[in-house]
């Protein structure tokens, strides 16, 4: 039986979507630089020891992993925004391994990461639940799940709002639901939350802000 090389096998093939890769990786930029930056600094400051990346898209939060950190897996399924995460490895303080794989399904044994790092992803999975659950798996006890994502509001109307959208939304930009309560979803999984900021944030020059959580929680 022939072993599936994540290094070089390809991403699911229900996980790519490539022009919503090309926008993202256009729209990152902008995004970073009117704030996202400095919000993956704050999502990435302390970590150390073997990280796992899930979702990293184009690497954007490569560079700004501490030298604390001794390696980081990064897992993504779309093979554009992979293609590009690999380049931008080579701007990192610590060595990334960019590899094929899902949330649900990450390449790497159980217990085995100090650290897991979503960020901006929890809304696109299919299952939040099964990518928590996955990432407790891989995760040892005491170890830190870091997450930086968009989450729903909680002012009624506006959630309302992104209900509606989201059928739309989740089609037009690779799978991501604009009204999922990850908090509840990360403490759900079993997660307790060490820390937590919520804010506002325009991913857009002209957009409203949209309420997003920074933080922490650890693996039992
Ligand atoms: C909005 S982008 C965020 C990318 C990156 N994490 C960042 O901070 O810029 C959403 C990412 O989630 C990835 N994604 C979608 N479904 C996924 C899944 N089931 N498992 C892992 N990654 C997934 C997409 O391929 C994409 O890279």
């Amino acid at each position: 039986m022939t072993v599936p090389d994540p290094e070089t096998e390809r991403g699911p093939a229900g996980l790519q979507h490539p022009r919503f890769a090309r926008a993202y990786a256009r729209a990152v930029e902008g995004m970073n630089s009117r704030g996202g930056t400095d919000h993956r600094r704050a999502l990435l400051t302390g970590l150390s020891g073997y990280v796992i990346e899930i979702g990293a898209g184009e690497g954007s939060n490569f560079e700004h992993y501490p030298s604390t950190v001794a390696e980081v897996l990064a897992v993504e399924p779309d093979d554009h925004l992979r293609e590009l995460a690999r380049r931008r490895t080579s701007s990192a303080p610590v060595p990334v391994r960019v590899v094929a794989g899902t949330a649900e399904h990450i390449p790497a044994a159980g217990y085995s990461a100090d650290a897991v790092v979503t960020s901006l992803v929890l809304c696109s999975v299919a299952d939040q639940g099964a990518a928590l659950a996955e990432a407790r798996r891989v995760l040892r006890p005491g170890g830190v799940l870091a997450f930086y994502e968009h989450v729903r509001s909680d002012r009624k109307l506006l959630a309302a709002v992104e209900d509606l959208l989201t059928p739309l939304w989740q089609r037009a930009a690779g799978g991501c639901h604009p009204n999922r309560d990850t908090l509840q979803s990360i403490t759900a999984a079993g997660f307790k939350i060490r820390d937590n900021e919520r804010f506002g944030f325009s991913v857009q020059p002209l957009a409203p802000p949209v309420a997003h959580i920074l933080g922490r929680a650890v693996a039992p």
